[in-house]
């Protein structure tokens, strides 16, 4: 399977796609990585590893729209079967969604449906937590809120700032991006009916 991976930031969960990807067994490869920022770490994480990318910044569109229709001219010359979403911080138009349904898998740094939106680990600590994760999910039009393909969990400890429970959450979300993507690109898991449907022996 084709897979494009859409980064802001780092490209940490991205770098571990594509690492996993390496496999001759891994059922998925990446074959560009999409950012809206020009100095997105994940850039040069890609670029290393020979993957191309491709970056459309927001300001050099009129609107929401054209942005979006710079990068899906892109995505139709690379016909990907999938996206990934990893650490990309900007909600896509339901024209866009509708367009790759239950094509789309972002990873969400929380245990969903608790924690949606940003600053997770902080909130987590707040609330009390003993236990915090990730969550890795298609993508619908609601932020944060697709149909879950895995989940992690870490345990919080007592004095775990926003910063250290981010870390360890990290070491749980690169085991379970690659996992996810390979059950859907194996088949195994889809999106029906706004769904996660399972099929065969996991
Ligand atoms: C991670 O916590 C991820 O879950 C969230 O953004 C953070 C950084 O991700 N989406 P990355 O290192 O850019 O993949």
């Amino acid at each position: 399977k084709r897979v494009v991976a859409f980064i802001s930031g780092g490209g940490s969960n991205m770098l571990a796609l594509a690492k996993a990807a390496e496999a001759a067994d891994f059922p998925a490869e990446i074959v560009a990585v999409f950012s809206d920022k020009a100095d997105a770490g994940g850039l040069a994480k890609a670029e290393a590893l020979g993957i191309a990318t491709h970056t459309f910044l927001r300001r050099d569109y009129a609107d929401k729209e054209a942005h979006e229709a710079a990068i899906l001219a892109a995505l139709e010359a690379l016909a990907p079967d999938l996206i990934c979403l990893a650490g990309y911080m900007r909600l896509l138009s339901g024209t866009f969604i509708n367009r790759y349904e239950g094509r789309i898998l972002n990873i969400h740094p929380s245990l969903l449906p608790l924690f949606p939106g940003l600053n997770t680990h902080q909130r987590a600590i707040d609330a009390g937590m003993r236990l915090a994760g990730c969550t890795v999910h298609f993508v619908t039009e609601g932020m944060d809120e697709g149909p879950v393909i895995v989940q992690a969990a870490v345990p919080v400890l007592p004095a775990d700032t926003a910063d250290t429970l981010a870390a360890r959450v990290l070491t749980v979300e690169h085991r379970s991006y690659p996992l996810a993507l390979r059950l859907v690109a194996e088949g195994k898991v889809r999106m029906e009916g706004g769904k996660t449907v399972t099929s065969g022996d996991l």
